[in-house]
Parts: C-alpha cells; sequence; structure tokens
C-alpha cells in the first residue's frame, strides 16, 4: 500500500461550474496536489464532478439552489451573476465549520478561485485566508478584456453600437481586427465592463495563475504582468503537466479510441465544438454532406440537444446518414478528447477554438479549422490562424463545398501537410517549457514557493 504521510497545506479550489472551467481548476488541483498540498474542491450542486474518479481530492458542496434548466437557459451574465449572489454564504458557512472543527488534516493555506466565481475572495478576506485568482482562458482574451475601456473612451467602440468597423485592425491589438473583439453576444458591453471589473478585481488576491506558457503566449504575459499589481504564474499546460482520470461532466464514448485505431496516422478529421456551441439543423446537414464529400475518414462529435424530443440522439442526422458512412466516419455524443487529439490517426482538428480545446490541438501538433463561436474563440482562432499559423480560418458560410475544400485542405493538401509541420514543431517547444528549466516548470517551482510564504 501506497505509504501516506501527512500534508501540512490543504487549498480550497472553487471552480465555475462549467466544462470548460472545471477541466483547468480539476488538473491545477493535480498539479498542486502533486507538489504536497491536500485539496478541496468546494463546487456548486451545479454540474457537481463525479467524485469517484478523484480519490486524492476531498469534495465540499456549495448549496447554490439552481436547476440545470435555469442555468442553461440563462444568459453568461446573469448566470455568472446569480452564482455570485447565491453561493458567498454557504461557501463562508461551510469553510468556517470545517476550519473550527479542524475537520481536515492540514490548515487551510489559501483558496484558489475562478475568476468568474469572484464571491471567493470576499470569503476568503472574511476568514482572513489569502485568495489567488485561476484565469482559465489566455492571456491575450485577457490583455483585449484590459483593451476594452480604453477602446471604448477613445471612440473605437461606442456602449450604443457593438458593431465597430469589422475588419479594422485594434489599435496595439495587433493583429486582432475589431471582429475578434470577446463583445460579442453580451446583451451590452456595460454588462460586459461590469463583468470584466469584477472579475479582474485584485485588491484582495495574492496572485494570478494562468493556464498557458510563455513559448506560446510570452508576450502578451510581459505585458500583463506590467499592467498587474500581483504576481502572475503561467503554468500551463495543466492537463499535460499533471494528466487526471476524466473530468467531463458528459459520459465519454471510448469506443471511438477503438475506431481511430483502425485508421491510417493523420488521416482524420476530428470535429469537435466543446460544450457550449453548437450547430443548427441546417449547418448540421451541410456538415454532413461535407464530410460525405470529402471522401475523408471523421470522427465527429454530434452533442445531443437538450431542446428536442428526438427519442434517439441520432435522430437529428438525415436518414440513411450513418448507414451511407460506413466505416469512414464515427459519431459519438461526447468524445474522451484528450486522448482523440493524441491519437496518431488525427490530422486534423475542426475546432471552436475554446482555450481548453486550442491548447489541447497545440499540445498534440495537430492543425485546425477554425470556426469561433463567441467570447475568446474570435481571439483564439485569429491567433491560430495569424502568429501560430497552425490553423486554417473559416468564414461564415457553412455549405457543404466549402466544407468539403477545408477538410480536404487540412488532410490532404500541401497547405494542411505545412500547417502541420508548424504544428509539431510549437508542441516540440511546448514540450520543452514543461521540462526542467522551461518557462512553465520554473514557474510552477516558484508558485509552489509563493502559496507557501503566504500570509493574510
Ligand atoms: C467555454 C468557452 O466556450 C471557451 O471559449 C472558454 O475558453 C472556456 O469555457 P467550451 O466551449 O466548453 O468552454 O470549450 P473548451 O474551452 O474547448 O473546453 C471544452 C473541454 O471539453 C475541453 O477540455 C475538451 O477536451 C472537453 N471535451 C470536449 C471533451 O472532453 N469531449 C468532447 O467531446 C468535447
Amino acid at each position: 500500500m501506497e505509504k501516506q504521510w501527512k500534508r501540512p497545506h490543504r487549498l480550497v479550489l472553487v471552480p465555475c461550474p462549467f466544462q470548460g472551467h472545471i477541466n483547468p481548476m480539476l488538473h491545477l488541483g493535480y498539479i498542486l496536489h502533486s507538489k504536497g498540498f491536500s485539496i478541496t474542491i468546494s463546487h456548486t450542486q451545479f454540474n457537481f464532478p463525479n467524485t469517484a474518479n478523484h480519490p486524492d481530492f476531498h469534495f465540499l458542496p456549495i448549496v447554490d439552489g439552481f436547476s440545470d434548466r435555469v442555468v442553461s437557459s440563462g444568459n453568461f451574465i446573469d448566470v455568472i451573476s446569480s452564482f455570485n449572489n447565491n453561493c458567498r454564504a454557504p461557501l463562508e458557512e461551510s469553510l468556517a465549520l470545517v476550519m473550527e472543527t479542524r475537520e481536515y488534516d492540514g490548515e487551510i493555506t489559501c483558496i484558489i478561485y475562478d475568476e468568474y466565481m469572484y464571491f471567493a475572495a470576499a470569503v476568503a478576506k472574511h476568514l482572513k485566508l489569502p485568495s489567488i485568482i485561476l484565469r482559465t482562458s489566455s492571456a491575450i482574451h485577457d490583455l483585449t478584456y484590459n483593451a476594452i475601456p480604453g477602446l471604448l473612451k477613445d471612440g473605437h467602440i461606442s456602449t450604443q453600437d457593438a458593431d465597430p468597423i469589422l475588419l479594422e485592425s485594434v489599435p496595439g491589438l495587433h493583429p486582432l481586427r475589431f471582429k475578434d473583439l470577446p463583445i460579442t453576444n453580451f446583451k451590452s458591453i456595460n454588462d460586459l465592463l461590469q463583468l470584466i471589473a469584477n472579475a479582474h478585481e485584485t485588491r484582495t488576491s495574492a496572485a494570478i495563475i494562468w493556464n498557458t506558457m510563455d513559448c506560446l503566449e510570452g508576450k502578451s504575459l510581459a505585458q500583463l504582468q506590467q499592467q498587474s499589481q500581483v504576481p502572475l504564474f503561467a503554468i500551463g499546460p495543466f492537463h499535460k503537466i499533471a494528466p487526471a482520470k476524466s473530468c467531463s461532466i458528459l459520459e465519454e464514448d471510448t469506443n471511438c479510441i477503438e475506431w481511430l485505431d483502425k485508421q491510417a496516422c493523420n488521416s482524420v478529421i476530428y470535429i469537435s465544438l466543446g460544450s457550449i456551441a453548437s450547430m443548427d439543423k441546417k449547418e448540421l446537414a451541410e456538415m454532413e454532406w461535407g464530410l460525405a464529400n470529402s471522401q475523408q475518414h471523421f470522427l465527429w462529435v454530434v452533442r445531443p440537444d437538450p431542446t428536442t424530443t428526438c427519442s434517439e440522439w441520432t435522430d437529428s442526422l438525415p436518414e440513411g446518414f450513418i448507414e451511407a458512412i460506413g466505416e469512414r466516419g464515427c459519431i459519438v455524443k461526447w468524445a474522451p478528447q484528450k486522448e482523440v487529439l493524441a491519437h496518431g490517426a488525427v490530422g486534423g482538428f475542426w475546432s471552436h477554438c475554446g482555450w481548453n480545446s486550442t491548447l489541447e490541438g497545440l499540445c498534440e501538433g495537430v492543425p485546425m479549422i477554425c470556426q469561433p463561436y463567441f467570447g475568446d474563440q474570435w481571439v483564439h482562432a485569429r491567433y491560430l490562424t495569424q502568429v501560430w499559423r497552425t490553423g486554417q480560418e473559416w468564414g461564415d458560410n457553412m455549405e457543404r463545398g466549402e466544407i468539403e475544400r477545408a477538410v480536404r485542405r487540412l488532410i490532404v493538401d500541401k497547405e494542411g501537410k505545412e500547417m502541420r509541420q508548424r504544428a509539431v514543431h510549437l508542441k516540440e517547444k511546448i514540450d520543452i517549457c514543461m521540462s526542467e528549466g522551461g518557462g512553465s516548470y520554473n514557474s510552477l517551482y516558484e508558485l509552489v514557493g509563493y502559496i507557501l510564504s503566504l500570509k493574510i
């Protein structure tokens, strides 16, 4: 049996309860656990993780009073406000109780919270504990957030009209265009500014942790450090530094790995739009025909639409499609994505460019077709196509001929092969960054020392 030793320091981690935020927070938990800390995950009841997958962690539920339906039908800013309004008192009470009863081995040393769960900073302050922010997106996305007040002041964008001259470059943020800014899909820019102000409030927090690395975002990180009052620690990519058992809320269909095992090297395009974005019925149909006509092999994640009454999830696909594609395609509700991207058969990734998917693709040297939907995804798509040059930009014409050409360009053509070469080169740089002496390795070492030195 593994020898148990006493871990004198406990960290309380507070994730934002959406898949794209739960994953990096749990991975951060594994990284810090490997450095000798005890870990408590304080999570809303909504989207509560499968604790059986994480026996090394202690879980402390936050009674939130939410129903899945209310959260998934709500506007993002309203949902985040509700989390912050509802969760403060329950977290404070449960932590005060465990501190009083000394229920845990190890003193609580610090609370680490997702930037959108900013109520946790107030809880920490009240309990006289230090706190640290986790930013789950890219450094460049944060720079764009920081630039928005200045762009408003200088009249480049306005609170009335969220539609500036779209293709013009944003001053100071080359190569981003106004259309890449994360300002669409919000009810109003004023709401967005309020969200940024809350999420960026660092007066009571001791540091900021990033799931990124200097070999990818060195310039953006240096700029952010100049703008910040507290130290920044870029210790990514989390999922490679401390691989974990599944953090998925939906069940992963592992049969697709057996299917991948039968495919040739770099021959498969993997299509997944993360946990929120989805195609409408018409787009799905065009995608199906585009994939079929491309004659390429594909693995496609089609999440069940919770609003339809289809008894079978595949009812959303045209009749006969699955039979027609035969062994050439594999369709699943939810894939073990990291394993899929690491598989040698996968030669391309059609992605919405969420930050986790972007990092997961980059870490495996997989070139991408970039189809952003909202928020930070636009910025990542622009960086993938213009800065890292491992992705091709997808326009907004979901038409079968375009899809067929894009897939063939990535998997078959010279252009795709060159992108793959650049992606493999970048993967090597990321590997160096994580290994001894690399940027993320050093930053993690410093973070551990910093946490141990914290006093309120
Ligand atoms: C959301 C936002 O959309 C994203 O832009 C932001 O950066 C984080 O929050 P999401 O849309 O879910 O996240 O995208 P992404 O960041 O890519 O995270 C999705 C996660 O789900 C990834 O870790 C991916 O590996 C995982 N996933 C996705 C699976 O495990 N299986 C799947 O089939 C699809």
